[in-house]
């Protein structure tokens, strides 16, 4: 059953609950057999508290020749001051998926027991690269009463083309066949029209994938009242960010989501991270969940090659059945690797 070939991934544990729930995917992942050459980065909120260091262009350079990057989760503890907004966020984590071109981010959800989407599968496919996470724009006469903030939203044809391709492919592999393209046209006039254009000219090469268009705000009333009728959500960066934590709430909780940083191509190492944070409240404390680490490792198994262990892992993670509160991480990834 194991593969030979070890795959090289990199491993940025980061801060909080980071490092417990990566370990427990590691875990998870050579329990299915599979043989990781792993290389550990410290990196993150601890790290820049120490020495001052985020992420240089030489350090980049060395994750972008991995196989994969497995990240557990970055950040200070909420109310920690001592980091100004963005300069982990951009200067580390954006750092990477700008700089690694991983213009995919792939976010399946799935509605566990007693959940509103209970029993129901979607998936996000976010734009990665572009949108108001680009940075366009700046600040004029800067705390003066007559300031100026702009942030620019960047939706480049090439961009939103290869985001809407994928999305379709996925769709595609469905047997719901269902994408939905989730935007604001009727406020944000120029990137929607774009957005609605690619979708019909690339739509034009899958014939058998239903289409639907949702304004964004009507999409958080469907994701609570209807999830029943998504298969792929394809949308911009900020919207996919947003309805992400609602997709997590509906289908229940945030510690079960799973996002994969892609670039399909693979140029580059793609990043694999569950979409919850640092938690740092219940770091240590031997009870943070770790199925959205295990559903990210999936997501890079998948990645890899490893199907068969991919489909093992995703198997176990939905047949668990277990009290996550009461099992805590070691006990919910006991019960993983048993059933593996
Ligand atoms: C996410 C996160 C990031 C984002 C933050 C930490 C920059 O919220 O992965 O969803 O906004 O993309
Ligand atoms: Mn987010």
């Amino acid at each position: 059953m194991s593969n030979q070939t070890s795959h090289r991934v990199a491993v940025i544990g980061g801060d909080g609950i980071g490092p417990e729930v990566t370990t427990a995917a590691l875990d998870v992942v050579a329990s299915a057999g599979v043989a990781l050459e792993t290389k550990s980065f410290d990196l993150g909120a601890a790290r820049y508290l120490r020495d001052g260091f985020v992420l240089d262009d030489a350090t980049l350079e060395e994750l972008r020749a991995f196989d994969a990057i497995l990240l557990g989760a970055i950040g200070p503890a909420i109310g920690d001051t001592r980091i100004a907004g963005g300069v982990l966020e951009r200067g580390l984590l954006l750092k990477m998926r700008f700089g690694l071109d991983l213009y995919i981010n792939y976010r399946p959800f799935h509605g566990v027991e007693g959940s509103l989407a209970q029993g129901l599968d979607f998936a996000i496919v976010r734009e990665n690269t572009e949108g108001p996470y680009a940075g366009e724009g700046g600040v004029l006469r800067y705390g003066t009463a007559y300031e100026v903030a702009t942030q620019g939203s960047v939706n480049t044809r090439f961009g939103v083309e290869r985001c809407v391709r994928y999305a379709f492919s996925r769709a595609n592999q469905l047997s719901c066949k269902k994408l939905t393209l989730v935007h604001k046209t009727n406020v944000l006039t120029f990137a929607g029209d774009l957005w609605r254009r690619v979708v019909a000219e690339v739509g034009a090469s899958f014939p058998d994938v239903e289409v639907d268009y949702q304004h964004v705000d009507a999409a958080c009333i469907y994701f609570v009242e209807s999830p029943e009728r998504y298969g792929v959500i394809v949308t911009d960066n900020l919207f996919g960010d947003i309805l992400s934590d609602l997709a997590g709430a509906v289908t229940g909780g945030i510690g079960y989501a799973a996002s994969a940083n892609l670039n399909p191509e693979k140029n580059s190492a793609s990043l694999f991270e569950p979409v919850h944070g640092a938690a740092h409240d219940i770091a240590g404390t031997g009870k943070a969940n770790p199925l959205a680490a295990i559903s990210s490792a999936v997501l890079m198994l998948e990645h890899l090659g490893e199907v068969d262990a991919a489909r093992r892992v995703a198997q176990a993670v939905a047949d668990f059945e277990g009290d996550v509160a009461a099992l805590g991480t070691r006990g919910v990834t006991k019960l993983i690797q048993e059933r593996l």
